[in-house]
């Protein structure tokens, strides 16, 4: 019994010993900072904020004079607030070899909607002999095109600045001689008008025909971790297109280093350019999906073509009520990249048009459409 009390008392005085240790320790750390990691590790105190924290990130990369002075004129242009009255028009703007087969479709889709829409054609092998008059006369100075070369660019930047010059002009897209449009004038309108981002189609491809096609001789403005794909086909706010326009910096880089046959790779400046450009400049700006709906599902070197007998209700249908964007990457582990279309905050389908129709669709196609 006695000997019981005598281990207790020793047990408590052990104890009281030890918290008052503790208590001093700990109130000498705080008085006088530990300096070292190990000592912050044990004891979170004030004194170790600036060490527990992680390191600043490696200094970004020094950019070069005209770097700097394109980033700040991109900056101001992307500041410039957006102009929504009842003038706005959407400049369709055409990229064609010859005479465009779907002139009549386009026609009655315009029908009616005279001053909120302009087009331009850019014609590169022969004049084009036009069946619509909103076709008439829209032809703009054009030069040769050749597929995969930098003068798909080229063309690409000779219609922006020609719809440029018209101020009511806000939203850009550019369509092929093969696209139709899949809705009436006014759901286009209205997607693209009072959208707040641009579509730019964009994504990460480690494969092959991706970032395989990356040059390092575009360093060290254009580093492969920022190398992007995707489809040419865009549709872009007036913002956008001033920036590709005050653009010369990185399109250099893309038409010296990125071209068929060029360092051993295959790269294709239309497919990289655009998307490279806004990822680099304006991520946040870009829905990352093209609002031309196109079928590569048959995985071939072109995607799908539609002739009159694929041309049914349940094919648009189809097409119209997709509201998932998938890109697949060209690498063996061929990975699909799903994203839903969101449109300013709402998720809606994702296109408003698609390619490729075959012209012998045509009749096929004004039948179903009847916009
Ligand atoms: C597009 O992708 C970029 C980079 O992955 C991302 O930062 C941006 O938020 C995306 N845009 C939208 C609208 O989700
Ligand atoms: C439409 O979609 C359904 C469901 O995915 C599919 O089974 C059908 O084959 C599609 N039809 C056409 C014409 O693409
Ligand atoms: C667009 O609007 C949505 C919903 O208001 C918002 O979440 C998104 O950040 C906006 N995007 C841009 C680029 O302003």
């Amino acid at each position: 019994m006695g000997g019981d009390l005598q281990i207790l008392a020793l047990k408590s005085i052990w104890i009281i010993f030890l918290v008052s240790l503790v208590t001093l320790f700990l109130a000498s750390s705080y008085i006088y900072p530990p300096h070292n990691t190990t000592a912050c590790y044990i004891f979170f105190s004030r004194g170790c904020k600036a060490l527990t924290n992680r390191p600043p990130p490696s200094p970004a990369r020094q950019l070069s004079d005209k770097e700097f002075a394109s980033r700040i004129v991109f900056r101001d242009i992307l500041n410039i607030p957006p102009a929504q009255s009842k003038y706005s028009k959407i400049a369709f703007m055409f990229l064609t070899p010859r005479s465009l087969p779907f002139e009549k479709l386009w026609d009655m889709f315009f029908c009616g909607h005279e001053g909120k829409f302009s087009v331009y054609v850019h014609a590169s092998k022969e004049k084009p002999v036009h069946v619509s008059r909103y076709f008439l006369n829209r032809e703009i100075h054009s030069d040769e095109v050749r597929w995969g070369k930098i003068s798909m660019v080229d063309a690409e930047r000779r219609l922006l600045a020609h719809a440029l010059k018209d101020p009511d002009n806000q939203h850009f897209v550019l369509l092929s001689e093969s696209c139709i449009p899949l809705h009436d004038f006014d759901h286009v309108y209205n997607y693209l008008i009072h959208a707040n981002m641009s579509f730019v189609d964009c994504f990460f491809d480690p494969g092959p025909h991706g970032n395989g096609r990356y040059s390092e001789h575009m360093l060290p403005e254009v580093e492969k971790k920022i190398f992007r794909k995707g489809s040419q086909w865009f549709s872009i706010k007036r913002q956008h297109a001033l920036i590709v326009m005050a653009d010369s910096l990185y399109y250099s880089r893309f038409r010296d280093y990125c071209k068929p046959g060029f360092d051993g790779k295959n790269c294709i400046a239309d497919e990289h350019y655009l998307s490279t450009f806004f990822h680099m400049i304006d991520p946040g700006g870009i829905a990352n999906w093209s609002v031309t709906h196109v079928d590569w599902s048959e995985r071939k070197w072109h995607p799908k073509s539609y002739g009159a007998q694929d041309v049914t209700n349940e094919l648009l249908k189809n097409i119209t009520s997709i509201d998932l964007s998938v890109h697949v990457t060209s690498d063996v582990k061929r990975e699909e990249q799903v994203q839903a279309c969101v449109w300013n905050g709402i998720r809606r389908p994702c296109y408003l048009f698609a390619r490729k129709f075959n012209p012998e669709a045509l009749d096929k196609l004004m039948l179903l459409l009847k916009f």
